[in-house]
């Protein structure tokens, strides 16, 4: 709840006067603090030659940061980085944190811990001198009880965390370095629900009625045995709609689980339209004396995967369309802003997706909260890699150790999120193939059930059935198997397909048993506001590169129709058009929904992020986008491309992707070219058409009447920048951001599609530039600068507030060109 919200219950107490929300006004006050914010003011120090805590002198020069924190996105582009192209070609190394705190002196009785969201990787945390743990795993979080080493009123404590990402290459994809999510303190009394402590279930679910399910873990560090109540009520916004009680004993230094039932009638269901949430607020006494009040968000709802209809939500049958994210955050790297997510999923919403899969990692605990709120179908993914390495010092390394405490922990701390629908214990992992991990999955199986059967869990199996296509025909006869082990092992509530399009017409055939779900599709290929491959350079069309990529454009570039895939991929419609035509396709996760740094496939160096994003790594959607809008969403779509700046005579395919029309008709300077209908399963239409400067304009009209127009016109040269912020008014905590748009305009103000000026950028005000980003793979400008290269027109400016509330003026100046100035206002 925010304060807001509880600001709202506490004037509803008042006002009705209800006896158990009497005391919400003792209760907020009394509990704001059992988490706080522990970001602020973190000093740091990156240097490899310390490798000891007791070695950081005073002589060590520190800087003064707040996390979340990612020094690897500080850093210059390296060919020569450990990491490879896959990882960004941005380097890791070993980082030292440390930050000086005081704790109330009436704290004492109480028990405080630290909670880390997530750091990468390898973190080592000290308290005072003492050693609290180390957590490989950079994508989970951990809690550690400080309570025995603290001093208490006006002596300071001092916290070290040591963050080893030195060993590379550890990670596929670019994972960022440090404390890269957010980092609290909890003090709760001695007796208090644990963390992660709550587990919320409606077994059953009506539109009369919901019954719900709360267990509790309740942890007793008094050296006696308590008597208490336990309260848990449940809420829909500030309106008590149930409670039940229980009185319970606990033994000293022990732990019990409580079991509470209750009903909820008339339940409003969640949905991914309408994501309605409850929240159980959990309160323990002691002789009448709250001591420890808890929340958990959560949802009812009903849903099922069905062998023939596909998933069921609500009773409503419900196509997943689904994009699957890695956590970077483009020019912000790998360091968490609950700002930046949102506004991903934003977009990603106004695409029409309605689900996310987190590949292929836990992701921040910020992303599932916003799903929770927007409305997502989220397959919560563990691991890329069980035993078996897949990069040299990845987590296979630490897969003995840990891989059970990681899984239970991720499993614990996300079950109550009723965006999630779907565990995944793996993505594309190597033992798939063997007995071996059959074994391996029966046991992640049976931690997964323990923990929650109100999920169905998958794996992402590459592929889950042989087929006739060479790489994967090779795969299947080099592992000597003719079914995918693991597909095979009846382990699995769902047959994950990563990629495979070709078979899944053939699901029910092959798994007559087992609901169908595409883990991982497409692997579609493009640079933003790139085109080749028009018909006169036919020699390029459609592009195939499985053969060594040998059609490569020399610029690392790759054309933006949806004609460019990876040998084990398929172009954006060919998937979609398999999975649209049966139910028994439950959905399916595009990879990806945005680029992400690191695995510029089919490029290497001097590539350093992805082509795969529907959108790029600055948010700028590609032509594709508008496919899936006309698809996905209600709205009406008439998105056509490419530019209009060609040679004079060259002939150039136009395509339009358009909806709620039976028909698009294009001119060329007022002159008609014809008339396109979508035939069949078509999803686009195309003209082919020699060029010819001036104006294209599109109309698309149903029963003859017009429905929309769209024009593109040939530009000038860039002549001034405009800058367009996606929020101009944002909040003054620090926090908060507003993404500028700039684009690039001729003197009429047409978008320039080839300009590619240097834009410097200058901020007035309290705030800062925390980012610039172009979208282009092949660009090494740091995103941390304030000046970047814009690409084919367009570039991206993101600017944070400070604490004070004011005017933030931003100004993009570029040689040549008139330049823009955009107030934002923080408050
Ligand atoms: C998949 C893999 C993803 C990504 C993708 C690129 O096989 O699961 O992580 O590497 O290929 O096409």
């Amino acid at each position: 709840m925010t304060k807001k919200h509880l600001s709202k219950g506490l004037a509803l107490c008042m006002l009705i006067g209800m006896l158990v929300l009497e005391s919400c006004s003792k209760k907020e006050d009394a509990f704001a603090n059992r988490k706080v914010s522990f970001n602020s003011d973190w000093s740091f120090h990156l240097n490899d030659s310390i490798i000891d805590k007791d070695t950081i002198g005073t002589s060590t020069k520190w800087s003064t940061l707040n996390v979340p924190h990612d020094w690897s996105i500080e850093g210059k582009f390296d060919e020569k980085s450990p990491a490879g192209y896959g990882g960004g070609s941005l380097n890791g190394g070993l980082g030292w944190y440390k930050k000086t705190f005081k704790v109330a002196a009436e704290d004492s009785t109480k028990v405080t811990s630290i909670t880390f969201d997530g750091v990468y990787k390898n973190s080592e945390v000290w308290v005072n001198g003492h050693f609290l743990g180390k957590r490989p795993n950079g994508y989970i979080g951990f809690q550690y009880d400080m309570s025995k080493y603290l001093n208490y009123g006006d002596k300071n404590n001092e916290i070290i965390v040591k963050v080893d990402n030195s060993k590379q290459p550890n990670s596929r994809w670019y994972s960022g370095s440090g404390i890269f999510r957010n980092v609290w303190i909890e003090t709760t009394d001695k007796l208090h629900v644990t963390q992660y402590g709550t587990y919320v279930t409606t077994p059953k679910v009506t539109t009369e009625k919901a019954s719900v399910n709360i267990e509790t873990t309740i942890q007793n560090q008094y050296a006696a045995s308590k008597k208490a109540t336990v309260i848990t009520t449940i809420f829909k916004e500030d309106t008590k709609v149930t409670s039940v009680t229980q009185n319970i004993t606990i033994a000293a230094n022990g732990n019990q689980i409580i079991k509470q039932q209750t009903e909820v009638e008339t339940p409003i269901l969640w949905s991914v339209e309408k994501p309605e949430q409850y929240t159980a607020v959990t309160e323990i006494s002691i002789d009448d004396k709250i001591v420890d009040q808890y929340k958990t968000n959560f949802g009812i709802r009903d849903f099922k995967f069905d062998l023939n209809k596909g998933f069921i939500l609500n009773g409503k049958q419900v196509k997943i369309k689904g994009v699957c994210l890695h956590h970077d955050l483009g020019p912000l790297g790998a360091a968490i802003n609950t700002r930046a997510i949102a506004r991903q999923l934003e977009i990603m919403k106004e695409m029409g997706v309605n689900g996310i899969r987190t590949s292929h990692n836990p992701p921040a605990p910020e992303l599932l909260d916003l799903c929770d709120k927007m409305g997502f179908i989220v397959m919560d993914e563990a691991f890329d890699m069980w035993k078996q390495n897949k990069t040299k010092y990845d987590y296979a390394n630490d897969w003995d150790k840990w891989h059970k405490t990681d899984l239970i922990d991720q499993l614990l701390r996300d079950r109550n999120h009723p965006s999630i629908f779907v565990w995944s214990i793996g993505n594309e992992i190597p033992e798939q193939w063997n007995e071996k991990g059959v074994e391996i999955a029966k046991e992640l199986a049976a931690i997964t059930r323990q923990y929650d059967k109100t999920r169905p869990l998958t794996a992402a199996m590459n592929p889950p059935v042989n087929m006739n296509i060479d790489a994967v025909t090779l795969q299947f006869e080099k592992n000597n198997v003719s079914i995918n082990p693991l597909a095979g092992s009846g382990v699995l509530d769902l047959i994950g397909y990563n990629y495979a399009h070709q078979t899944y017409e053939h699901h029910q055939k092959n798994f007559p048993n087992t609901p169908f779900i595409a883990t991982e599709t497409t692997s579609g290929l493009q640079t933003r506001g790139y085109y080749d491959a028009v018909s006169d350079t036919i020699k390029k069309w459609p592009v195939r590169w499985d053969l060594k990529f040998t059609e490569g454009n020399p610029d690392n570039t790759v054309s933006a129709y949806d004609q460019v895939q990876t040998p084990w991929g398929s172009t954006h419609e060919a998937t979609w058009k398999v999975i649209k035509k049966h139910d028994f396709l439950s959905g399916m996760y595009i990879w990806t929904g945005f680029d992400y740094i690191g695995e510029p496939t089919p490029y290497e160096w001097p590539s350093v992020s992805s082509y795969f994003g529907v959108v790029d790594l600055a948010g700028f959607p590609k032509d594709v986008y508008y496919m899936y809008q006309s698809e996905w969403t209600d709205k009406t779509v008439l998105h056509l491309f490419p530019h209009w700046n060609w040679k004079a005579g060259q002939n150039v395919d136009v395509w339009a992707y358009y909806n709620n029309a039976d028909e698009v008709e294009l001119f060329l300077n007022g002159k008609s070219v014809g008339k396109r209908s979508k035939k069949g399963d078509d999803l686009h239409v195309m003209w082919r058409i020699p060029f010819q400067p001036g104006t294209l304009k599109a109309i698309s009209r149903k029963n003859g009447k017009t429905v929309l127009e769209k024009e593109i016109k040939t530009a000038g040269n860039p002549a001034s920048l405009k800058l367009t912020a996606d929020r101009s008014t944002i909040q003054a905590d620090g926090n908060d951001l507003s993404f500028v748009t700039v684009d690039i305009l001729d003197k009429d103000g047409t978008l320039a599609p080839k300009a590619n000026n240097e834009i410097n950028f200058s901020l007035k005000g309290k705030g800062k530039i925390v980012g610039v980003c172009s979208g282009d793979p092949v660009s090494h400008e740091s995103f941390k600068g304030s000046k970047h290269t814009a690409l084919n027109g367009k570039c991206l400016v993101v600017i944070q507030s400070g604490e004070t509330s004011g005017r933030l003026e931003l100004t993009a100046k570029a040689n040549g060109l008139k330049p823009s100035t955009i107030v934002i206002t923080a408050e």
